[in-house]
């Protein structure tokens, strides 16, 4: 079994699950190329694996995890129920059906993908996830895209609080309130699209002025405001260099200052496409 010889912060729920402050994002990857992917990024010492059904991926990441050659207790993988899914017998099977393409025995980490709020039946889907746990087919449980609105309503009703809510964070769009809501609650913050889609973002110059100053790439320098804000950015890389660099990011520490200025490019606006959870919604 492989060592890897990165150390990554751990960030912790209210019940004590933890996870690591750098983990892979895999839209996009698929078929062999993304099995690929997913095993030479758990030799380069990821330990946390993002997945979706509806990233018709969960093959690749379950062929990359069987592949590598690292302990499987080690690994934390995660897939999420799509909105078309969320009644409780569709819910049900759905569940299984990931862990079944991902080949196995337990999902670590199933978050519902959208709350979907005019379809109004999210607390079913979460009502059919409590049920897995208890039944040991998936181990941790938790939700994308929620409002706290959402957040309190699912707790409200079913008496479990989520451990992680998996949402759209990036300098453009640094969600403040929403990082400060979840830290109240212990639930931890998962950051999608942690680069902003590696576009115009890492050219921005007070991101590159903070990279210069470290001797780090402007990516590094945005995830490291990531691990700064105690926020878990799940990048998607498909090479190994990137995987590299990226899971690295995890030890640079960026003055308060740094983060403050890195955080000052957020906007109203800032989201990369008009993903609203109040409003859209994922079949
Ligand atoms: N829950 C949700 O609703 C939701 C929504 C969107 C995304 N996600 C999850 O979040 C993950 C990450 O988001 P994302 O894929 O949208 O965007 P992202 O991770 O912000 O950006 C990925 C892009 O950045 C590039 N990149 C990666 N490392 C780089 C580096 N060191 N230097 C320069 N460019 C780099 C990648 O190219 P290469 O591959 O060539 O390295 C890719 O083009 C997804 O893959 C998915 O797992 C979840």
């Amino acid at each position: 079994m492989s060592t890897p010889s990165v150390t990554v912060p751990l960030f912790t729920a209210h019940n004590g699950f933890a996870l690591p402050a750098i983990g892979l994002g895999t839209y996009g990857l698929n078929g062999e190329a993304g099995a690929a992917a997913v095993t030479t990024a758990l030799g380069a010492g990821y330990r946390l694996v993002d997945s979706a059904f509806n990233y018709e991926n969960e093959g690749s990441v379950g062929r990359g995890v069987a592949d590598a050659d690292v302990d499987r207790a080690q690994i934390i993988v995660t897939t999420k129920l799509p909105g078309r899914h969320h009644r409780t017998e569709r819910a049900r099977t759905s569940i299984e059906e990931s862990r079944f393409r991902l080949g196995l025995d337990a999902t670590d980490l199933h978050l519902i993908h959208w709350p979907n709020p005019s379809q109004d039946e999210y607390v079913q889907a979460w009502s059919a996830l409590v049920d897995a746990r208890s039944r040991g087919t998936v181990r941790q449980i938790g939700v994308s895209n929620f409002l706290p609105e959402h957040l309190e309503r699912v707790e409200r009703e079913t008496g479990v609080r989520p451990v992680v809510n998996q949402i759209e964070v990036h300098p453009y769009f640094p969600q403040e309130d929403q990082l400060a809501y979840h830290r109240d609650r212990g639930i931890i913050t998962e950051a999608w699209s942690p680069l902003g889609r590696g576009r115009e973002l890492l050219e921005e110059p007070v991101i590159v002025e903070v990279a210069a100053a470290h001797g780090i790439t402007a990516a590094q320098a945005v995830l490291a405001w990531h691990v700064a804000r105690g926020t878990v950015a799940i990048p998607k890389a498909a090479s190994l260099e990137h995987q590299i660099s990226n899971l690295a990011a995890a030890s640079v520490q960026l003055e308060d200052a740094e983060v403050a200025a890195i955080s000052a490019l957020g906007r109203p606006d800032g989201r990369l496409f008009d993903g609203d959870p109040r409003t859209h919604e994922e079949s």
